[in-house]
């Protein structure tokens, strides 16, 4: 476990310089690790970054120098400040390495004084370094949660369009809530990641949004459509994209709306897309919106019972669906859902 000790690391070839500087360091209360050549100090650095809180350094060394040590710094550990302790006192020289990369100078022979002086101020901007990333991160969360928040707001919104419609009929009433349910059931089965979720979760709540631009007569239409009428209703998927294509950040979700009454077997519509064509949200979606229009009651019959819906979507595997999903949601159903729904009330 680390202490409250700042770890410096001191880098020179002479060992005398070396020893000077280990006990003035341990005099002033911090620790230090050491290396006598370029080489060390890099091979230090590789495996001690996240605890070294600063570096001191010589230039002139055998092998490998310190510019390169300030060179490997600066590239892979950019927080480490590196003081340069060098003999050579021109200015210029000092001056070069740091625009390579170094925090300070300071020139041999030391004072320690001043080379207390340089390290609190090397660690103080370490510090304020850390503090900005760190500033930076909670804001950069801040602004993806606001924006988090706004999106789930715009889509409850507009969600609700859909709900006032799905409430006009009794037999669609809570439709695209259940969808969106056995859709989050499945994304938990398949462990989609959070992004993937995140679609899939809107496209199924807003997979009908399109039935807003359909007449509520025909929508809720007892027994059967006429060819006219079914064409119309076909068109919903379609008039979805229309509405929803103004909402920039849900732009992913257009191909997974408009898909979602495509078919495996490519005999689906309204584009007649087959297999892989079919985004996956989609086929996913497919599944879930069937099984729940099987397992409500509509005007022109009583629910289905699970053990029917079940084998309807399991015949359907391969032709209506894609097998994937079909396996998915089996297991979804076996796991939570048959339970869930045989304790609500379904037969
Ligand atoms: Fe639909």
């Amino acid at each position: 476990m680390r202490n409250d000790k700042k770890l410096i690391l001191i880098v020179d070839d002479e060992e005398d310089i070396r020893e000077i500087l280990s006990e003035t360091l341990e005099s002033l209360d911090f620790e230090y690790l050491t290396a006598c050549d370029g080489d060390e100090a890099i091979g230090l650095l590789d495996q001690y970054h996240e605890t070294i809180d600063a570096a001191i350094c010589d230039l002139k060394m055998p092998k490998v120098s310190g510019d390169q040590v300030i060179a490997h710094g600066a590239q892979h550990y950019p927080l480490i400040p590196i003081i340069i302790l060098t003999g050579f006192a021109q200015l210029d020289m000092a001056l070069d390495h740091m625009r390579l990369g170094a925090f300070d100078y300071m020139t041999k022979p030391f004072r320690v004084k001043e080379l207390l002086l340089l390290l609190n101020r090397a660690l103080e901007f370490r510090q304020l370094q850390e503090d900005k990333i760190a500033y930076q991160n909670t804001l950069e969360e801040r602004i993806e949660e606001a924006t988090q928040a706004l999106h789930n707001r715009v889509v409850q919104t507009v969600s609700s369009f859909i709900l006032a419609i799905e409430e006009k009929d009794r037999y669609t009433q809570g439709h695209s809530k259940r969808v969106s349910e056995y859709s989050a059931l499945m994304a938990d089965t398949l462990k989609l990641p959070e992004n993937d979720r995140l679609d899939l979760l809107y496209a199924a709540q807003l997979h009908d949004i399109g039935k807003i631009g359909i007449s509520e007569q025909l929508l809720n239409k007892p027994g059967k459509l006429n060819v006219v009428e079914y064409e119309t209703i076909k068109t919903h998927p379609s008039k979805g994209v229309k509405i929803l294509e103004p909402l920039d950040f849900l732009g992913n979700l257009l191909p997974i709306i408009e898909a979602h009454h495509e078919w495996f077997d490519g005999t689906g519509y309204p584009r007649g897309l087959a297999g892989e064509k079919i985004p996956f949200m989609a086929r996913i979606i497919a599944v879930c919106d069937t099984f729940d229009a099987m397992t409500s009651e509509r005007s022109y019959r009583k629910p289905l019972p699970l053990k029917i819906a079940i084998q309807e979507i399991k015949d359907g595997s391969g032709s209506q669906f894609d097998p994937n999903a079909v396996d998915a949601f089996l297991k979804v159903f076996e796991e939570t859902l048959a339970t869930r729904m045989i304790s609500q009330g379904s037969p």
